[in-house]
């Protein structure tokens, strides 16, 4: 099975310049004993803190988060759709509850959990082609996506850069893992707004999301994880890792 994923971010390419250290964030000695409780609080206030964008940093309002574009799924087993999403608003980021965030500076390794406090609603213009089970699904409008209990699951690599006697973190890899109780999908004006084609399409699908989410979950695992990659080389670009991090 073969999925994708393309997505254009509003953040702008970031030719980054140092910023200063927000003065309500914390930094975390790298020798501190409470380490892993000190990052994962720091790390929960930060995406809080976030919520309306931060220009010193170069990162955009995280909540609603911005994507342009979006496609999903695209697969070849029995449930075979292909989603294509516009103009799309992520709602719950700044929700977030860092459940735990183990740091290796030295080798720039990052693995955590996080759980939100709301449901994570995406909200845009869809339009899709394909088939559910033995059913064709075809149609375009307006989507609501949302998942119930989200749960990511982050792992993240990278590489060390040296500009001018400082150095940054370059995160390469960003792997998101995710999880929900129950996803929920809103698909406005399917079959070309015939009523009653639209709304049995919609009880179906919602019947059987689990298999509509194993075959959309690459594709949304990728995207999230290239947005969550852009957001956190955006702050690691103009903080240097001594300065976040200290030894
Ligand atoms: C943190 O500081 C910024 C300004 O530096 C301020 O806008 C923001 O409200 C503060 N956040 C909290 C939660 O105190
Ligand atoms: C995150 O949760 C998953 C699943 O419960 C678990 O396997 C993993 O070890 C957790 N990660 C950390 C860093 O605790
Ligand atoms: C999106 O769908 C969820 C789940 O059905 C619902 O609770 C929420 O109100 C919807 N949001 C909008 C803006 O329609």
């Amino acid at each position: 099975m073969q999925s994708t994923a393309f997505l254009l971010l509003a953040l702008a390419a970031c030719s980054a310049s140092a910023a200063k250290f927000p003065k309500n964030w914390t930094t975390c000695r790298r020798s501190d004993k409470n380490k892993d409780e000190c990052i994962r609080s720091a790390a929960e206030f930060a995406v809080r803190s976030l919520k309306d964008g931060n220009p010193q940093l170069g990162v955009f309002p995280l909540d609603p988060f911005h994507f342009n574009k979006l496609t999903l799924g695209g697969g070849s087993g029995p449930v075979n759709i292909k989603l294509d999403l516009k103009n799309l608003d992520l709602y719950g980021i700044s929700t977030a509850k860092v459940q735990v965030l183990k740091t290796d500076w030295d080798n720039q390794y990052l693995e955590g959990n996080i759980t939100f406090g709301s449901d994570f609603v995406l909200l845009g213009d869809y339009s899709v082609n394909g088939r559910v089970l033995v059913l064709p699904i075809v149609g375009e409008g307006k989507c609501n996506l949302t998942f119930q209990n989200f749960e990511a699951h982050l792992t993240a690599k990278g590489h060390e850069v040296t500009k001018g006697k400082k150095k940054y973190l370059v995160l390469d890899k960003f792997t998101v893992g995710i999880e929900t109780s129950r996803f929920i999908m809103d698909l406005q004006n399917l079959f070309n707004g015939d009523k009653a084609l639209s709304d049995n399409m919609n009880v179906f699908i919602n019947e059987n999301w689990k298999d509509i989410l194993q075959e959309l979950r690459p594709s949304i695992s990728a995207a999230f994880g290239e947005g969550f990659r852009q957001v956190a080389n955006a702050v690691f670009s103009r903080l240097p890792l001594d300065v976040i991090a200290p030894k």
